[in-house]
This record gives structure tokens, C-alpha cells and sequence, in this order.
């Protein structure tokens, strides 16, 4: 019985770390700290209200648009020094909070 029990636990925890991992649902608060440790906040703003006109806003911004445009920096299919920087040690899960965050935001 008690074994039964251990494996549907693992079960679950494998399944659970499945789907984690294949992950696209980003989640608005790992990403608004992913904001301020990764120092987008610092060119992009906090909530994406860039200070600087030389700086994207990114309130509000789509997140399928944030996804793509996050990707396409890591992968160099987007090219600017800053960020392809800022973008390259980015994970797909890294990416999908930040969006996830930036795009839940208003001004
Ligand atoms: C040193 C300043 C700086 C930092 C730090 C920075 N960015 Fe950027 N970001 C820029 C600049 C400049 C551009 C415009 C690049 C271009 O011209 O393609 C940009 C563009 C973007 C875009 C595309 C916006 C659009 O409208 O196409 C996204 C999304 C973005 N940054 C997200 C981030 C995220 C997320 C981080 C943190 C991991 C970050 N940035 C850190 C300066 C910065």
C-alpha cells in the first residue's frame, strides 16, 4: 500500500515536471522578478514604461510579440549588442514569465 502511494506520487511529480518543462504559461510574478534581477527594469522600466525614448516600452505589449521578439534576440535572428546580451542566457521558461509579465501590465 505504501508503495502504491510512493509511485503515484512519483507519477505525479514526473508528470507535473512534464509539463513544467514544455511549459509555455509563463507566470506574471517569476517574471517581474526575473525583471529586476536580469536589469530590464533598468532600461525597460519596471512595468515596461521605459524612462529613455532610446528604450522600448514594453507595457502591455502582446506576449506572443514578447516571445518572439525574446527568442529571436537569444538566437541572433534579431540582432542589437544590448540585447542580444541580455537575451542569451535567457531559458524558454525565463522567456515566458517575462512576458507574461510585461504584457499583464498598464501604465
Ligand atoms: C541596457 C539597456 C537594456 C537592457 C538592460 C534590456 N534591454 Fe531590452 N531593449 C533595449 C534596446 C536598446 C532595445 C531595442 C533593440 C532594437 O533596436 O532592436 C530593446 C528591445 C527589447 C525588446 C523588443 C521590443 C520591441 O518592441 O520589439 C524586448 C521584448 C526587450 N528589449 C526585453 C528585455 C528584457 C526582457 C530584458 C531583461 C532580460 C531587457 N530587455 C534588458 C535595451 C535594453
Amino acid at each position: 500500500m505504501k508503495n502504491l502511494f510512493i509511485s503515484a506520487t512519483l507519477m505525479a511529480l514526473s508528470f507535473s515536471s512534464v509539463s513544467a518543462s514544455a511549459a509555455a504559461k509563463g507566470d506574471p510574478a517569476t517574471g517581474e522578478e526575473l525583471a529586476k534581477t536580469r536589469m530590464c527594469a533598468g532600461c525597460h522600466g519596471l512595468n515596461g514604461v521605459s524612462p529613455m525614448p532610446v528604450y522600448p516600452h514594453l507595457v502591455g505589449q502582446h506576449e506572443a510579440y514578447l516571445i518572439k521578439a525574446l527568442t529571436d534576440f537569444r538566437e541572433k535572428r534579431r540582432t542589437d549588442p544590448t540585447m542580444n546580451a541580455m537575451a542569451g542566457n535567457l531559458t524558454d521558461d525565463d522567456i515566458a514569465h517575462l512576458a507574461a509579465y510585461f504584457s499583464s501590465q498598464t501604465r
